[in-house]
């Protein structure tokens, strides 16, 4: 049988989360009288919770002591998570229940890979936790993408090599973790900022259950 593995981002791919953290930065940001856009949110985008602050911090210049950076690290949690108070099923991206769904049919190894703690509650939240084989995410790994460890681990914990894995991705850290680990990397997004992907498409309804298929028989 032709099982391959089908690793999956959360933020900004399955669900469209990215917005709130941005949002909830931004208010840190702007508290600190750092100036934050979305072109510098980019660089934040697949990065764990606690390297973001450090990249926010760096572009201010501000030095911090870790009693400040925990305070601001809860209250940005905190800020983000009200966002998510209400979500549902309705927020899951258009495009992405077609292709869980094809891949359930035809028993192929689906996997998430993200870097956020929160994760799980919004897989439950969102009511697809039941499509995910393997759930790595933030409390699972150390090293923070662009290492390719969330992914390597997924991979792993599904019994597939990694030249038979592939990554849905829309941040650049992503892809280039998913480069590194040897798997294929597909940008979800901006073809410029994710240049680097194997494939991209700038959303899932932009990809034809065709390129699954032929994925799997690859
Ligand atoms: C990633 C997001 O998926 O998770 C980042 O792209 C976020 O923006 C990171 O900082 C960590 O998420 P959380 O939910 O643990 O703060
Ligand atoms: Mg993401």
């Amino acid at each position: 049988m032709n099982k391959k593995a089908f690793i999956f981002d959360l933020d900004g791919v399955i669900v469209d989360t990215a917005k709130y953290h941005f949002l909830a930065w931004q208010k840190i940001a702007s508290q600190l009288g750092i100036e934050f856009t979305p072109e510098h949110n980019e660089k934040l985008k697949g990065v764990s919770r606690v390297r973001s602050l450090d990249i926010i911090l760096e572009l201010g210049n501000i030095d911090a002591s870790q009693v400040e950076k925990d305070q601001w690290l809860k209250q940005k949690n905190e800020d983000y998570l009200s966002y998510l108070v209400n979500m549902d099923y309705s927020e899951i991206l258009p495009g992405v229940m077609p292709v869980l769904e094809y891949l359930k049919e035809h028993n192929q190894g689906i996997a998430l890979g993200s870097a956020s703690k929160n994760a799980r509650p919004i897989l439950e939240k969102t009511g697809i936790l039941r499509y995910f084989e393997v759930i790595i995410d933030g409390n699972d790994v150390s090293n923070a993408k662009p290492d390719p460890e969330v992914f390597l681990q997924a991979a792993q914990k599904l019994g597939i090599e990694n030249a038979q894995s592939f990554v849905f991705e829309d941040s650049e850290a992503g892809i280039q973790a998913a480069n590194i680990a040897g798997m294929t990397s597909i940008g979800i997004g901006d073809a410029q900022i994710l240049h680097e992907a194997n494939y991209i498409f700038r959303d899932f309804t932009f990809m034809d259950l065709h390129f699954i298929e032929s994925l799997i028989k690859k």
